[in-house]
């Protein structure tokens, strides 16, 4: 199936349902066309600075982290109900240790100059607008700094313009 461009406001699902229970892919490229992608089901959209953006949030050890720096521009792709059990795999295994797109069969494509996935239903091309670590010292609410970073491993959060939204 074709990927046909829609404007932001027409995506119908709620982000709610989108990123915290389908989850999603964040993808990047290096310039020299290597891939990597995670899966997320932390995040949001809406409306900063006059564009609309998303909001992704990146744990330092995620070795998609060192391809969406790289490129400053990522893709979030969204998928049904079967594909379900390969996000979860994408999302334990790390790309460092093995071809992890090709091991659950995800073909890779470019849409709107950035990589996508074939077996998509949705994909929104990135472009990074600002970066923020999250910081201890700015929890208001200490029992989250406790229970969601002992190994202090804080996020770094995205703040990225939707360039383009695509469906199929
Ligand atoms: C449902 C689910 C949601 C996840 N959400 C996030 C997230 O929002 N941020 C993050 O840094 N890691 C998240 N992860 C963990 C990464 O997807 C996982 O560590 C992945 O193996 C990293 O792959 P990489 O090293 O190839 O980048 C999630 C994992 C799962 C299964």
């Amino acid at each position: 199936m074709e990927w046909k461009q829609i404007e932001p406001c027409q995506l119908k699902e709620s982000p709610f349902e989108m990123i915290g229970n389908q989850w999603m892919l964040i993808t990047a490229q290096k310039p020299d066309g290597s891939v990597n992608t995670m899966t997320a089901s932390w995040g949001g959209m809406g409306v900063l600075w006059g564009k609309n953006v998303v909001f992704a949030f990146i744990r330092p050890q995620r070795y998609t982290k060192e391809f969406v720096d790289t490129a400053k521009e990522f893709t979030l792709t969204f998928f049904d109900e079967s594909y379900k059990k390969d996000l979860a795999y994408l999302g334990k295994v790390s790309g460092k240790d093995e071809d992890k797109i090709a091991k659950v069969g995800f073909q890779v494509e470019q849409c709107h100059g950035a990589p996508v996935f074939q077996q998509a239903s949705t994909a929104i091309v990135c472009k990074t607008l600002y970066t923020q670590w999250i910081t201890p010292e700015n929890f208001e609410e200490a029992a989250l700094e406790e229970k969601w970073y002992t190994d202090k491993d804080y996020h770094m959060m995205y703040v990225a313009e939707i360039e383009a939204v695509y469906q199929k």
